[in-house]
């Protein structure tokens, strides 16, 4: 799959003004904490040094206590901390807001083993990989529909969980275009480790543009092995959990197929996505995917084949 322009994956290359402000904060207390260590480490290796005992040395003097040394470092450490915490408290403030009565722009729904993302302003649904415009306030709203997902794109900032029954919310502001990788952080059955996701920072013209292609409703297919590939969909297990727009195909357990031809990916990232790996995928998803919940089809080589190419060509 074309992930190779796709930013490093790291939680300080920061992507959101969300992720920007935990990383600032993360770098003032590692300052601060390396500051601690440095002192103490270096007060410590001066006096095991200069203080070290040595051939004829008396009895060294012998103090109990000292008021004036306690005060100070009771009171230099909690002033400290007491900064570290209110600048914790502020930008934890400033990462989750109070939602009030602000309606997301993006539902996120974590599946066993893949991501639904739904537009609820337009009512666009797609899956495994979603496009948002840069310099955009958004309000992400994190579902579980069966376990407990985490959604993680680390350059983003902070995970959220996806708890069945309890909508999570999320705020981002993206800041920097480009391709964000990120994989559900909960474990969550078989396949938690292929639960990757693919996000699209794009220009807000670009994401319209985007949207828009996404809503169409594709049309009806018109050659022989497409037609072929659309009876079989209809008329075997597909169309019980897939959706495609403009068909009698609307079911909502696995993602919706609209627009699979625009994705990267197949299975949530498993195999690239083109006619060959779609064909065998249709054919045996177990392979790629042990523990999924597509079962293997008992489809001939020409009718997986004839389905992908119906699928590939969904425009
Ligand atoms: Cu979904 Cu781990």
């Amino acid at each position: 799959m074309d992930i190779t322009n796709a930013e490093i994956t790291n939680v300080f290359n920061f992507a959101t003004t969300q992720a920007k402000a935990i990383v600032d904060l993360a770098y003032i207390h590692i300052g601060i904490c390396l500051l601690f260590l440095v002192t103490v480490v270096g007060l410590t290796a001066y006096a095991v040094l200069k203080f070290r005992h040595r051939e004829g040395d008396p009895e060294p003097e012998q103090h109990e206590g000292n008021l004036k040394l306690e005060i100070i470092w009771t009171v230099i450490p909690t002033l400290i901390f007491a900064y570290l915490g209110v600048l914790t408290g502020l930008v934890m403030y400033q990462v989750n807001p109070p939602v009030r009565s602000r309606q997301p722009d993006l539902i996120v729904t974590g599946h066993q083993f893949w991501w639904e993302y739904k537009y609820p302003k337009t009512g666009l649904v797609t899956a495994n990989e979603f496009f948002i415009p840069v310099n955009a306030d958004l309000l992400f709203e994190i579902r579980g529909a069966d376990v407990i997902h985490s959604f993680w794109v680390p350059c983003f900032g902070q995970k959220m969980d996806g708890i069945p029954g309890h909508p999570n919310k999320l705020f981002l502001k993206p800041i920097k275009k480009g391709i964000f990788l990120g994989q559900c952080a909960e474990y969550c059955g078989d396949q938690h480790g292929l639960m990757r996701i693919i996000a699209n920072v794009v220009e807000p013209k670009d994401f319209e543009k985007w949207q828009q292609s996404q809503l169409k409703v594709p049309a009806a297919p018109n050659d022989e092995a497409a037609k072929h590939g659309q009876e079989l969909f209809m008329s075997r297990t597909c169309v019980q959990c897939h959706a495609i727009a403009g068909t009698a195909a609307t079911a909502r357990v696995a993602p919706d197929l609209t627009h699979l031809a625009d994705r990267k990916s197949i299975g949530a990232g498993v195999i690239a996505n083109n006619l060959e790996n779609l064909s065998q995928w249709i054919k045996d998803p177990q392979k790629f995917k042990p523990g999924c919940y597509m079962p293997k089809m008992m489809l001939t080589e020409r009718e997986a084949h004839d389905i992908a190419y119906y699928l590939e060509n969904l425009k």
